[in-house]
């Protein structure tokens, strides 16, 4: 059966009740944990997550309107059902009052008590959910578009909207700048979690035990500058969905305890002793060649088989070069102050018929830069980068080109006056209007 992804922690100082309900709920729900006083669940509620508390209110050290109060004050997010042998009406009212979502009166059976834990799950899921939707809003104007027109793109996407159905770890591959990144949003996006976080790390930018930290979090005092306990990625990724970007930069270390948590949903703080709980969808990225990375010993091909379940493969730009011309607009508009520039048609064969090595991110930098650096409206080949213009054999050589480029450019700038062109280029008009019949355009 699958589990309910509820956190529960239950407060109770007679031991029977506490370790049965204990035993009974842990059959339902992917984590229990149970504590005998007031003190000790307050602790334990502002060190871990939890989505319902059961609170028992009468307990010898603090009672439990007492610890539902101090709750309050330190703003803990799970919600208290209140359980009790003797409760009168009105200490119940009281809690309900402070903010206790319900009560039960003890005996009770475990049928009665998990309705009211879904439902009280329910209740914290959406206050948590308004919450993050309001940064949300803001975070989904950001996602920048993907440009996908291209037959290969198109089937890419296809492949990731559906992929993005299904709960399975995800890894995406393809050169540096295909837009690996972009994808995995796409497909957090696209999924039942859309509306949970989605975290991001990038594995080769921090280092090895900064990134440790990073995820797993840790207790104060875990290590020298651990001056407050500070909850790790995965625990903010809970329901989410967590992007390990780079993931073949990852240290074998972190390759163990990353694969421990991908097959239980376990880990625990760095200097921690609670086992944390969560569910996470898992999208991997890498540019490198895993199965090569594995044969050199630099990447585990246990882990490899674990985040690889399923696959999406970035083509190179020079292998949709349908998309180009598409994705060079589409980056020209992003810019408001380039809107009034144009490429013309002969500086887009050359966008189209580089090999991009460095895939959309050299594109979206190179038409930034050209854009900026032209002073006219009408981009030409010659205001291209010099690479750009070594094509493979193609009509004439590229100097050719760039004086046709370039006389038809000064033409235009003239209004088709022919002698002030001659003139602006230095040459004689007759000399002129031979080169224009060259390229077809004589009179
Ligand atoms: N199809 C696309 N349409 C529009 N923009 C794109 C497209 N693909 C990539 N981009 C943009 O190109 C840039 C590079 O993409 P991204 O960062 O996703 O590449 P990557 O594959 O993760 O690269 P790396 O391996 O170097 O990390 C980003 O600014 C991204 O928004
Ligand atoms: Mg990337």
């Amino acid at each position: 059966m699958e589990k309910f992804p509820i956190r529960i922690l239950i407060a109770d100082d007679e031991k029977n009740i506490r370790e049965l309900l204990r035993d009974e709920l842990a059959a339902f729900v992917i984590s229990v944990a149970a504590v005998e006083s007031g003190p000790l669940a307050l602790a334990e509620l502002d060190r871990t997550e939890y989505d319902v508390f059961l609170l028992d209110l009468t307990m010898p050290e603090m009672d439990g309107i007492t610890v539902l109060k101090k709750l309050k004050a330190l703003e803990i997010s799970a919600e208290v059902i209140i359980l009790t042998a003797n409760a009168t009406v009105h200490t119940a009212v009281e809690a309900m009052k402070i903010g206790a979502y319900d009560y039960l009166m003890k005996p009770f059976k475990i049928a009665e008590l998990m309705p009211i834990i879904e439902k009280a799950y329910e209740k914290k899921k959406l206050r948590a959910e308004n919450l993050l939707l309001k940064t949300q809003v803001k975070k989904q104007a950001e996602i920048p578009r993907l440009i996908a027109e291209s037959r290969a793109m198109r089937d890419v996407l296809e492949r990731s909207k559906k992929i993005a159905q299904s709960d399975f770890p995800v890894l995406i591959t393809g050169e540096s700048g295909t837009g690996k990144e972009l994808i995995a949003r796409v497909i957090h996006n696209a999924s039942p979690r859309a509306d949970r976080p989605y975290v991001v790390i990038n594995c080769g930018a921090l280092p090895e035990n900064m990134i440790e930290s990073e995820l797993f979090g840790y207790e104060k005092g875990a290590f020298t500058g651990a001056q407050a306990r500070k909850p790790g990625l995965l625990e903010i990724a809970h329901q989410g969905t967590l992007f390990l970007d780079e993931i073949g930069d990852m240290a074998l270390p972190l390759q163990v305890k990353l694969l421990r948590v991908i097959e239980t949903g376990t880990f625990y703080r760095l200097g921690g002793t609670r086992e944390q709980q969560i569910s996470v969808r898992v999208i991997s990225a890498t540019n490198k060649q895993l199965k090569a990375e594995i044969a050199g010993g630099s990447f585990r091909e246990d882990l490899y088989y674990r985040i690889s379940a399923l696959t999406v493969h970035l083509p190179p730009l020079r292998d949709r070069r349908d998309d180009i011309a598409l994705i060079t607009e589409h980056f020209r508009c992003s810019i408001p102050a380039f809107k009034q520039k144009r490429f013309s048609s002969e500086a887009l064969k050359l966008l189209t018929e580089y090999s991009w090595p460095g895939n959309v991110r050299e594109l979206q930098s190179v038409v930034h830069h050209v854009l900026l650096l032209s002073r006219n409206d009408l981009i030409a080949p010659a205001d291209l980068p010099y690479e750009l213009g070594e094509r493979p054999a193609s009509t004439g050589s590229r100097l050719e080109d760039r004086e046709r480029e370039h006389i038809l450019r000064v033409l235009s700038q003239t209004g088709n006056d022919r002698n002030k062109a001659a003139d602006i280029l230095g040459v004689h008009p007759r000399t002129l209007m031979r080169k224009l019949a060259g390229y077809g355009m004589g009179k």
